[in-house]
């Protein structure tokens, strides 16, 4: 929910923090802060609103020193005011944190005792005081930072500065990713990898409940019994490059017009040589004999897992559960023997999931991850992981990634279906040819992208928008509907079109757009008699078929949109594009904010 960064440095350190900030931006934009020690002693800028309002602050107001932190926020404790902006600076300790400290109540109410006042409404401040506290009683900034990360609870990534000490920072992880930087005698702390790419590619991941002592020679790391442990540090490939637009106007325009070339890497992936079967990518997942399948995710993730159950159910004839994790977690439903439990996130850092997943591992479940982030937390937990080469999605609306998890999803069908005795070669076969067709087929569908911009100009005047589908398509109706809520700001809803009889059909008059995404699928008909129903009633229906579907159903639609024609097992790919353009042309339409929308962040590492 929040990005933080920290650099030891042999220059100025602020104009580095500023621009891994701008790499960390997608996480929350709040508001921004940069804490320096300058010749021994703490500095900070801090403003509310997006980087470029603390950029403008820093060259008004320059702020020096080689080592520095910096924070970008998505507000979870505390109004967003600059009072509430990270850095906190209490006494001789700067903190920046990203996450949820759970137990700050009582920590804050031990410190006010103790005769300290607060100034922010944060949970974060409270890390502060607690280490300029433990340092006021004659313990070192290293023993203040260890003693303060032992008691706190929740989940956090942090790092901290202590007034005087020009080459020394401690950061910490908990239920939050971080990733230590190493340069040429210089060191970094940065949410991901990406942050950090701009400096270095040598990247250490360091463990859940780890703890490290920085200075500009190295890092020492303590697991969460103190002890000192060694970490793995890997050359990482993350390019900056990749957090770059490029020539388009939002990232979620390059993030969908990069969807065929992505989409077509990851299937690469998990085809054998001959791209004539999937490879054996579940060699060490029991579905033979498993008896359920569970598929839990947030969002669009989840909506990917829906999409999924018809596949598995019906190629592989696997019985599926999917739940959005939230729900999941507090249901804690009993679990089959032999169940295997399938995570889906793009971030592999959403914390309903990770909570989800710890869970059904509890519960005896093989545990299988589909994430877009190898060194993820979700993965690191997970028995099997299955990744998704999607490259960096910076729109906070996930696209790319969703299409990504969908080729994941299926390619995983049909290595269930092979170990299941559900299909031989030959259909294995046959469904690999169709799944290989997908980048090719949606090069078609991202190139009708001009044809949705008139027809959205029109949706941005709408207030409420219904999206309709069956089958497999009905979690895409839903995903159409999440794209457009999150990036116009338009209420919307997505139903299976089986279900408007029984109640949505009251919604239906002449200023509620319908958009029905009816591939001719074996419930082409049965989509097409609802629509009929809402045109019945003055509905304004956009028709998006093949051209054979609107050359059967799309007289009298408001508007058509032609898809090429697809084997109904991947139209839900395919469909997605159109989904896509018609939520990003709307909110361009509308001028909102398409790659960081109100009150939205990209990784929702907080519950
Ligand atoms: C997708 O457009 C949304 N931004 C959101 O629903 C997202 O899919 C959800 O938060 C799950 O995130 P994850 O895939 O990183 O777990």
């Amino acid at each position: 929910m929040c990005g933080i960064v920290g650099v030891l440095g042999s220059g100025p350190a602020a104009p580095i923090i500023v621009n891994a900030l701008r790499l960390l931006e997608y996480r929350g934009y709040d508001s921004a802060g940069v804490a320096t020690l300058h010749e021994g002693a703490l500095d900070r800028r801090r403003a509310v609103g997006k980087l470029n309002a603390l950029a403008e602050l820093i060259q008004a107001h320059p702020i020096h020193g080689s080592i520095g932190i910096g924070h970008t926020r998505w507000a979870t404790h505390g109004a967003v005011t600059e009072t509430n902006a990270h850095p906190h600076t209490v006494g001789k300790v700067a903190v920046v944190h990203n996450g949820i400290i759970e137990n700050f109540r009582e920590l804050r109410e031990m410190l006010t005792e103790a005769g300290r006042t607060f100034t922010s409404q944060t949970d974060t401040e409270t890390i502060a005081q607690l280490c300029d506290h433990h340092m006021s009683q004659g313990l070192s900034p290293v023993d203040a930072a260890g003693a303060t990360i032992a008691k706190l609870e929740g989940a956090f990534a942090l790092a901290i500065l202590f007034d005087g000490e020009e080459d020394l920072m401690v950061c910490a992880r908990k239920g939050c990713p971080l990733a230590i930087g190493y340069g040429d005698g210089e060191m970094y702390v940065g949410s991901d990898a990406v942050a950090l790419a701009p400096m270095t590619n040598r990247v250490c991941f360091i463990e859940e409940g780890d703890w490290a002592v920085l200075t500009r020679a190295g890092a020492t790391i303590y697991d969460e019994a103190g002890t000192l442990v060694n970490r793995e540090v890997r050359v990482v490939s993350v390019s900056p490059a990749l957090a770059e637009k490029g020539e388009y106007r939002h990232f979620m325009a390059k993030e969908i017009h990069e969807q065929p070339s992505v989409v077509g890497y990851t299937l690469g992936a998990y085809l054998n040589e001959n791209r004539d079967a999937i490879a054996d990518i579940a060699a060490d997942i029991d579905f033979a004999n498993a008896s359920r399948l569970t598929i839990v995710a947030c969002g669009t993730a989840s909506y990917a897992g829906e999409v999924a159950k018809y596949w598995f159910e019906q190629v592989a004839r696997l019985p599926v559960e999917v739940d959005i994790a939230s729900e999941f977690r507090y249901r804690t439903p009993p679990m089959p023997e032999n169940g295997i439990s399938l995570f889906v996130s793009q971030s592999g850092e959403t914390a309903d999931t990770l909570a989800a997943l710890q869970y059904a591992k509890s519960q005896g479940q093989q545990i299988v991850s589909i994430v877009n982030v190898p060194e993820s937390t979700i993965a690191r937990s997970s028995d099997v992981v299955l990744p998704t080469h999607a490259g960096p999605e910076i729109g906070v609306a996930s696209t790319k990634a969703f299409t990504c998890q969908l080729t994941v999803l299926a390619a995983l069908t049909l290595a269930a279906a092979r170990a299941r005795g559900r299909i031989d070669a030959a259909e294995e076969a046959r469904l690999v040819r169709t799944l290989s067709e997908v980048p090719r087929l949606l090069s078609e569908a991202i190139a009708t992208e001009d044809l949705t911009i008139p027809l959205s100009q029109e949706l941005a005047k709408a207030t409420d928008v219904l999206y309709l589908g069956r089958g497999s398509i009905f979690p895409l109706a839903m995903e159409g509907a999440l794209k457009l809520k999150e990036i116009s700001y338009i209420h919307a809803e997505g139903y299976a079109s089986g279900e408007l009889k029984h109640g949505p059909i009251a919604l239906i008059d002449e200023q509620m757009p319908v958009v029905v995404l009816a591939p001719r699928d074996g419930l082409f008909e049965k989509t097409v008699s609802n629509m009929q129903e809402v045109m019945a009633r003055g509905g304004k229906v956009l028709l998006v078929s093949d051209e054979e579907g609107i050359a059967e159903a799309g007289e009298g639609c408001w508007r058509t949109l032609k898809m090429p024609t697809c084997d109904p097992f991947i139209a839900p790919i395919i469909y997605a594009a159109p989904t896509q353009f018609i939520a990003y042309h709307t909110a361009v339409a509308k001028g909102t904010d398409v790659d960081q929308p109100r009150n939205l962040a990209k990784s929702v590492t907080v519950e």
